[in-house]
């Protein structure tokens, strides 16, 4: 998969490439992120990237040549990309946005600064608008990496099997349940006796029962997604927690 990034602030996004699964990614070919900066398509003699409203108003707004030039050569050189503009005005970005992108082979990200882009990048350049959430970063630039990162971990190949993304809290509509690694006790607290227990099935209805209680104490809104089998629902019943989910669930 491809990303190419178009920001003036090249710098920023270097080193979230340089750690981790996503520098195990880029490494194995699974994504390829090239970053662009916007300066070099200025066509003025002092690389202007931004410039005042007209109108009038506080803030500067980015002047459309470079954009469209920046888009333009990528174009070129790799046509049919995806044109993602990260702003606040975005839909807000979820797991399923971020699962419906992983199908792409080419995504362009721009990255806005200032007070926005020129109008008529975004009506005549863009295909879509990504918000990460509902705050102001001062630009687009790590809402990119946001996408970069939620987007490659879906990836085939990327995740091994002992993290993979198939039991992820979003696709499930449940919250994970609480983790615990060794000591077993840890300056006097300690760990749940029925994960020492060896009883794979009391370990099973020990994880459902906690992952429901965190969820509806949280975020109970994501259990209108949960789908649960037959001995799930046997468990939740047992465990008086039936009724609570029913009341946010969609339980046949
Ligand atoms: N740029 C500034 N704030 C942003 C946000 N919340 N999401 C995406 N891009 C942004």
């Amino acid at each position: 998969m491809r990303f190419d990034i178009l920001t003036i602030f090249p710098l920023l996004l270097d080193s979230p490439l340089e750690e981790g699964i996503i520098r195990r990614a880029v490494a194995a070919g699974k994504i390829n992120v090239n970053i662009h900066d916007i300066r070099d398509f200025a066509l003025d003699k002092h690389t202007m990237t931004d410039d005042r409203p007209f109108g009038g108003g506080e803030g500067m707004v980015m002047k459309p040549e470079p954009i469209a030039g920046s888009l333009n050569f990528i174009e070129e050189k790799n046509p049919g990309g995806r044109v993602i503009f990260l702003t606040p005005q975005g839909k807000t970005y979820t797991q399923e946005t971020a699962e419906r992108l992983a199908t792409h082979e080419h995504l362009i990200l721009l990255c806005g600064r200032y007070e926005g882009v020129d109008e008529r990048i975004r009506a005549n350049y863009v295909d879509e608008e990504i918000s990460i959430g509902d705050y102001v970063l001062t630009g687009g630039e790590l809402a990119a990496m946001v996408l970069i990162d939620s987007v490659t971990r879906l990836l085939p190949g990327v995740l091994g099997c002992e993290d993979s993304a198939g039991n992820d809290t979003f696709s499930r509509g449940l919250l994970k349940n609480p983790q615990y690694t060794r000591p077993r006790d840890y300056e006097g607290y300690t760990v749940p006796e029925v994960l020492l227990s060896g009883d794979h099935a009391a370990i099973a209805e020990w994880r459902l029962v906690t992952s429901v209680r965190q969820t509806l104490e949280k975020r109970p809104e994501l259990l209108a997604r949960a789908v649960f089998n037959k001995e799930e629902l046997q468990i939740l019943k047992r465990n008086s927690l039936l009724e609570a989910v029913e009341k946010y669930g969609n339980i046949q």
